[in-house]
This record gives C-alpha cells, structure tokens and sequence, in this order.
C-alpha cells in the first residue's frame, strides 16, 4: 500500500494508476462501518481498479476547537486496518498541506445543508463540501463511496455534484449496526454503560413510528419513545422530504425521519426512510 502525506505525492502516485480510481474520505478511527466502505469501494474497482482512502480530521468542519482536539487519530492502526483491507493508497495529508492560512474560497450548499444537523452546526457542511471537492480534485477518483449513516452529507454531497457537474459517481453504502441495532458510529465508545443499553431505543423508537400514517402521529410516537428515557435528550426529530430534507406535512412523496439525540454530551444520530403511502 502507498501512503502520501501531500496531494503532491498523491498525483505523482495516481498518476498512471489503473482505473476506475474510487475514494473513501474519511476522518479515521476506524470501526466496521469504515471497513464496509472500504469494501464497496474495492467491488466498485474491481481487482485492478485503484482504491484510495484519504484519513484527514477535517478542520474546517468543526464548529467548536475543543471537538476538533479531542478527535481520536489512531493513524497506526488505521493504516494497519486500510493494508488489510485491500487499499491501494492511503492519503494522510497534515491540515497545513489542505489549506493555505489565508483561504478564502469554500463550497457552500444553502438549503440541504440547513436544518437537521446543519442547524446546530453553522459552517459545518460548507467545510464537508470545500475538502470532498478538494479531495475529488487532488484523486480525480471516478467515484466515491459515502455511508448512509451521514444521511444529510450524502444528500449534501450529491447536490454538490450535481449542481457542480462534478464528474464523479456517488456510491452509497447501508448503516452497519451492531447486533441491537445501534448504528455503529466511533461516538459509542463515550457512551456509559447505561446510556450504551439505553440507545438502541433510537432505532425502536424511529421503526416504530415508520409503520404509522400521518406525519403528526410518526413525530409524536417517535418523540414519546425517545423521550421515555430519562438519559437521553433530543436534539432534533424531523419528518423530511428524502431528496430536498425540507420538512413535509404528508406522505405524498418518499421521505425520512431524522434524529440527533444527546445522551450527556455523546450526540448520536439516526434515521429511517419512509416510503410514499399517499397520493
Ligand atoms: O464523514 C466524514 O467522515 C467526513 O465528513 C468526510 C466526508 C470524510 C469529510 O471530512
């Protein structure tokens, strides 16, 4: 596996490499969820293609200095995971080689990117967007795989490239959850062990609500199950149209239903998608 610490050197490595090249951005600490994309990127490119990883903790994404600092960065063992893994390049670039101290230039989605996770995280998906397009410039990978998990960047990123004519192919890849069906995420290492036994209650609760027929009555069923606990707190739960994520009042078109739920300061999210049942 080669390994670049500048998108100099990722060029000269991917200069003549085989094609298709597929990327996974990721920000490392890797959990099965990564390893899961990692293997849909390696099907995507087939035994020759090219399969890049990049593990960059993106600082321009971070809307507060102490998240940033606390992020986990297991570059060991996460190069060992990407080598196993089958991955032919690892991009590990230091935040002083991404961004010049005086840029001034960032992509910036305004209406996906505002509500849902967006709201209480101003700048946040304007910093995704500017290093995802950095990052599909410096590969020139021809497509990129993004978990389903981050629900609101996959729609932000596809909206990206769509409104960009950004000639890259956006590959999705299905939540992995652990056996109780919370969705694995590097957050749920912070959870005690109770709030770690209470969370699965999130992907009861969201099920539970899909299965019935009015907007109001999915929100309040979601709402009342969440908040039965006395350790969780819920930042958001909304009902939203799956392709635009602005709010809808009927089912009369595919959409999903989102949360974001505090358990102390561990903010977990999830969400279920629910198909059109009304004219
Ligand atoms: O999902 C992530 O880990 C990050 O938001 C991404 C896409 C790697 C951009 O920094």
């Amino acid at each position: 596996m080669h390994i670049a610490e500048t998108g100099s050197a990722l060029r000269e490595i991917l200069k003549n490499a085989p094609r298709p090249v597929v990327l996974v951005p990721t920000m490392g600490a890797f959990h099965p969820g990564h390893l899961s994309l990692m293997r849909r990127a390696r099907e995507i490119a087939g035994p020759d293609g090219t399969v890049v990883v990049s593990i960059f903790v993106n600082p321009i994404q971070f809307d507060r200095a102490s998240d940033l600092a606390a992020y986990p960065r297991p570059m060991a063992s996460d190069l060992a995971a990407c080598e196993s893994a089958g991955v032919d390049l690892a991009f590990t670039p230091a935040a002083d080689s991404m961004y010049f101290a005086d840029r001034s230039v960032t992509v910036s989605e305004t209406l996906l990117s505002r509500g849902l996770c967006g709201a209480a995280r101003p700048g946040h998906f304007d910093g995704v967007c500017t290093v995802v397009l950095k990052l599909f410039l410096l590969t020139g990978c021809d497509a990129s795989v993004f978990g389903e998990k981050d629900f609101q960047q996959l729609a932000v990123i596809r909206r990206m490239v769509r409104d960009l004519d950004v000639p890259v192919e956006i590959i999705p890849c299905p939540t992995i959850r652990e056996a109780d069906g919370l969705a694995m995420s590097s957050r749920n290492s912070r959870l005690t062990p109770e709030q770690r036994a209470d969370a699965p209650r999130i992907r009861r609760a969201l099920l539970a609500a899909a299965g019935l027929t009015s907007p109001a009555e999915i929100i309040a069923s979601a709402t009342a199950s969440i908040e039965a606990s006395p350790l969780s707190r819920i930042d958001y739960l909304s009902l939203v149209d799956a392709e635009t994520l602005q709010p809808v009042t009927s089912l009369d078109r595919p959409s999903v239903l989102a949360t974001a739920v505090f358990y102390g300061e561990v903010r977990l999210i999830d969400h279920v998608s629910i198909p059109k049942t009304s004219a």
